[in-house]
């Protein structure tokens, strides 16, 4: 079987898989990194979203070969050490998770918001398109817009 090496949260590493095995379960079977979670499987839900290069991705349909030689970052590498990332710390402070089950991927779709748009409008952030069956979307926007006064400050 190939072996295809990337970096996932600052470290290098290299899995023995099919080319077309979904990065996902790269991610979470092989490396039991679970942040990055399943929903669909289809890039509906955005669960499982992660940045690739510093930009949101999907692994689901995301094959691991296209993968390789890059820089992966889920959840698990968004703080810096014991130090939340501010959107994580907004999170907390605007208590969102409901269940918790797509929220992993709605605070690293918010990170890769905020890095494009420092300030987004209300129609920037309803433009994020994962899905959370227990309707958080109020809260998710509140601490969208407060992780922006912390980056901000
Ligand atoms: S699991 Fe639904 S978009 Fe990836
Ligand atoms: S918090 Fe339950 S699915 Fe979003």
């Amino acid at each position: 079987m190939p072996t295809y090496s990337f970096t996932v949260n600052g470290e290098t590493v290299t899995v023995d898989a099919p080319a077309d095995l979904p990065a996902l379960w790269a991610l979470r079977d092989k490396l039991g990194i679970t942040g990055p979670k399943y929903g669909c499987g289809i890039d509906v839900c955005k669960a499982c979203t992660s940045h690739i290069d510093g930009e949101a991705f999907n692994p689901c349909v995301t094959p691991v070969a296209e993968i390789a030689g890059r820089e992966v970052t889920t959840i698990e590498g968004l703080a810096d050490g014991d130090v939340l990332h501010p959107v994580q710390q907004a999170w907390l402070e605007q208590d969102v998770a409901q269940c918790g089950y797509c929220q992993p991927g709605q605070i690293m779709a918010a990170v890769a918001l905020l890095r494009r748009t420092p300030d987004p409008t209300d129609a920037e952030i309803d433009a994020i398109e994962n899905v959370c069956r227990c309707g958080t979307y109020f809260r998710v926007r509140q601490a969208i817009k407060r992780a922006a006064e912390l980056m901000r400050s």
